[in-house]
């Protein structure tokens, strides 16, 4: 991918005064098709570009009037403070995105964020596998590109599971920062054949796993490194209504009891995770 500091020329002004210290107005600076309903957008917001971490999330605003009501989650992929810009990365899936995928370079936008817990990496860590299921990898090439910069000689694999090779993307960003990448697609046309828990047992000699995806995905690779002596931590997603913490809507079941996906995650300790109840 290229230096973006060239890229991101919409929107150079001061972007406008930030609402509160989570509300902000910004503009899109970046929006392209990178595969089929797969968008990235880049949006001016130097304070968000400044202060997220990899696994929080930004809660977009897509629409002034009613439909969609609520606001989107999406995770941030990754930061240029230099520019001002934080991107994201997502699929068109319904009313919201199909929204988001029509706005273009120099639109408005309004988030609040970073909201979230990031991934937490102890320093002692020095072989990290990364396994991101379909968008899920989102907040890990944040915390591959991340960790490159700020922990030299840090190992990194990256596990990219996808349903075929048009859902495989950015591999070649991925490829400059972990020494081994690999795809693995449900119908085999790129990389191995099958699905990512399906090769867990090669992760072992990891210091650490974080992972990102679907439930019935978490749930296979809790299962299978369940008495690994070493910690398995994945970004949750779930349904969101404020983004903050107070209307309850985006509870997950934990050893501890009820916790909010949107304040004590999207990160959290795999292991402390009851999958078993439908989020
Ligand atoms: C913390 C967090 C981070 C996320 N990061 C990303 C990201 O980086 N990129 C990305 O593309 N998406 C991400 N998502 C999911 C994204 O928020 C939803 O895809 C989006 O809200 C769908 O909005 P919509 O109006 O287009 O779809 P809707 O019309 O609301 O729903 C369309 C379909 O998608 C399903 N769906 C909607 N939201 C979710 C969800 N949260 N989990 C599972 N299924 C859902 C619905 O069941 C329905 O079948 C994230 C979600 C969370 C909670
Ligand atoms: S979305 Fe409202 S508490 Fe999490």
């Amino acid at each position: 991918m290229t230096d973006r500091a060239t890229t991101h020329a919409i929107g150079m002004e001061a972007a406008t005064p930030p609402l509160s210290n989570r509300h902000f107005r910004g503009q899109v600076v970046e929006a392209e098709e990178i595969a089929p309903r797969i968008w990235v957008h880049g949006y001016r917001l130097p304070e968000v570009a400044r202060r997220a971490q990899p696994g929080q999330f930004v809660h977009l605003r897509l629409n002034d009037g009613t439909a969609p009501l609520l606001r989107r989650p999406f995770s941030v992929l990754d930061v240029y403070p230099g520019d001002g810009v934080a991107r994201i990365l997502f699929k068109v899936v319904g009313t919201g995105t199909q929204i988001l995928a029509g706005k273009r370079p120099g639109d408005d936008i309004d988030v609040l964020a970073p909201l979230g817990s990031a991934f937490q990496v102890p320093e002692n860590v020095r072989r990290l596998t990364l396994a991101g299921g379909g968008i899920g990898m989102v907040p890990l090439y944040f915390l591959a590109k991340e960790l490159t910069a700020a922990r030299p000689g840090i190992e990194l694999d990256y596990w990219f599971g996808a349903r075929s090779a048009e859902e495989v993307y950015l591999l070649e960003d991925l490829r400059q920062w972990c020494k081994r990448v690999e795809a693995v697609t449900e119908d085999g046309s790129a990389g191995r054949k099958g699905r990512l828990p399906d090769y867990a047992q090669e992760w072992r000699g990891a210091d650490m796993i974080a992972t990102c995806g679907p439930i019935p995905m978490l749930r296979a690779i809790q299962a299978t490194t369940a008495d690994w002596p070493v910690p398995v931590h994945a970004a949750l997603e779930s349904f969101m209504g404020c983004g903050l913490g107070a209307c309850l809507g985006c509870v997950l079941d934990t050893v501890d009891g009820f916790e909010r996906v949107c304040t004590e995650g999207p990160v959290f300790d795999l292991r402390r995770l009851n999958l078993e109840v439908p989020a």
